[in-house]
């Protein structure tokens, strides 16, 4: 089991764009592996290639991590092909600690992308794994949730932040 070191807003490769992946090879396999091992020791129910510190396009998203039918979604160059209706949950992130906020998403989509095998893998997915794919996804794209709500909320947060990393003991 490895856990990698999460990195957490502001740092700049969570901004980064991730690239495709050209070769799905034993170090890409390795990274989702540790990937998980990471998601479920935080624990968390996704998490993005960036969010370890590395710009490519693989995630991994488990929402039953506790529970014996659960099951590892692992998805290399996902992508959304569809979306519909919307849905507002509140949502957090393993790289903006402490801090929840509401956010409206699709509230199905369908997501198609490739496993560890190279085989095309397509995902219709509702509800909170609905949610969960297009936060990962955004990850991807360098978006936090915390794009994704008010000028005044986010205001807010960073303010709390700053506070918090000016602390010299916390
Ligand atoms: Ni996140």
């Amino acid at each position: 089991m490895t856990i990698l070191e999460i990195c957490t807003y502001p740092e700049k490769v969570l901004r980064k764009r991730a690239e495709p992946i050209a070769d799905i090879d034993e170090e890409i396999s390795r990274l989702a592996d540790h990937m998980a091992d990471t998601m479920y020791s935080a624990p968390g129910i996704g998490l993005a290639a960036n969010q370890v510190g590395v710009p490519k396009q693989l995630l991994v998203a488990d929402i039953s991590p506790r529970r014996p039918e659960s099951e590892l979604i692992v998805l290399v160059n996902p992508e959304i092909i569809a979306a519909e209706g919307q849905v507002t949950i509140e949502e957090g992130c393993l790289s903006v600690p402490d801090y929840q906020a509401e956010v409206k998403r699709h509230e199905k989509v369908t997501v198609r992308g490739l496993d560890l095998h190279g085989e095309e893998v397509v995902i219709e997915a509702e509800g909170l794994l609905a949610v969960v794919l297009q936060h990962e996804i955004d990850h991807l794209n360098g978006v936090l949730f915390i794009d994704r709500i008010s000028k005044l909320k986010r205001d807010l947060y960073k303010r709390r932040l700053r506070k918090q990393l000016a602390k010299p003991d916390s």
